[in-house]
């Protein structure tokens, strides 16, 4: 077996890449900031203010950098998620920017409204419970709203029941038959996620996200989530969170057939940069295993924070 593994030969009977056009990088746009500031859990990472917005995709687009995923932080909050749905919300002007100054980019949004709500919940909340069939309708609004304003692809994050569906029949009403659905489709209720309720300013106000994200131990689950999305409409089914979850990319991959995406997610990078910082692990050699390990598992597509350090060694 050592044979194939020489220094000259081991690069040409490698079996996975990562490849710089499999990635997606995260932004987080703040409405209420005037300069970039760093995520104190996510070192190296920034909210971007609006009117940064084409410079942070610019120079991402300088290294090779082709897709983006858009995160909002609103100027104001509501019960009913008003400023995820608002035509003047921070997504939608930083859609119709980005398309005006660098159309080259493929932007994803996140479709969502716990970074909108007042409670940091993702639906409409009566008597302490989050509320299905109602907030369908203002994910759609939403996903509309991103459409107009010239969003790529637009992935429902929310974990609500029938929100592909919503959203597709939506989008075809109005005119966006061709703008494809990511799903969040097989999103677990995760601690790896509490950096990214920082970053996003999204924590709750009470409770927890278990009754509309999944439970960790399930895995069969998992299948028939992304079935109903696929038969719902969605183009691209995503796993997350990915590092502790390949089992389920995976069992994914192997199961449909359709692009997969997985999200390397905040939590998952903060442990690398902590390590890092301590000067325990090689922060970069690291991240380069672990997005190796999401494209083995099956993924073909990875969102992660890791995007723009890694780059270059990409090349
Ligand atoms: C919004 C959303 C979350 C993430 C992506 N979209 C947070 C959550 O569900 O609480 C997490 C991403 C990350 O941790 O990097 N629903």
């Amino acid at each position: 077996m050592r044979r194939l593994r020489k220094e000259k030969l081991r690069e040409i009977f490698a079996e996975t890449e990562v490849r710089k056009k499999d990635l997606i990088v995260p932004v987080f746009i703040d409405e209420n900031i005037k300069k970039p500031v760093e995520i104190s859990s996510m070192p190296s990472y920034f909210r971007i203010p609006l009117d940064g917005v084409c410079d942070e995709i610019s120079s991402c687009l300088d290294l090779g950098l082709k897709s983006f995923i858009l995160f909002g932080i609103p100027s104001y909050k509501d019960e009913k998620g008003s400023s995820a749905y608002d035509r003047e919300g921070v997504i939608q002007k930083a859609l119709r920017l980005i398309k005006k100054e660098c159309g080259d980019a493929v932007i994803v949004t996140d479709v969502c409204l716990c970074e909108y709500t007042s409670h940091g919940h993702c639906g409409i909340v009566k008597n302490g419970e989050i509320l299905n069939d109602p907030t369908l309708e203002l994910i759609a609004e939403t996903a509309l709203s991103h459409a107009e304003a010239g969003a790529d692809i637009v992935a429902p994050s929310g974990m609500m029941d029938g929100m592909v569906k919503a959203i597709r029949e939506k989008l075809d009403d109005h005119g966006f038959e061709d703008v494809p659905i990511m799903s969040y489709s097989a999103k677990y209720a995760s601690n790896f996620y509490s950096p990214f309720r920082e970053a996003a300013d999204s924590g709750f106000a009470f409770g927890d996200r278990k009754s509309y994200q999944m439970d960790i131990h399930n895995s069969d689950e998992a299948l028939r989530e992304i079935e109903l999305d696929i038969k719902e409409g969605a183009d691209i089914v995503m796993v997350k969170p990915a590092l502790a979850y390949l089992d389920i990319i995976r069992r994914a991959k192997d199961t449909f057939n359709i692009p997969l995406a997985a999200y390397n997610v905040s939590g998952e990078y903060s442990m690398v940069k902590a390590a890092e910082k301590e000067g325990w692990l090689d922060g970069k050699a690291i991240a380069y295993e672990i997005l190796t390990s999401i494209k083995r598992a099956g993924a073909d597509l990875i969102i992660t924070y890791h995007a723009k350090e890694l780059a270059e060694m990409l090349d």
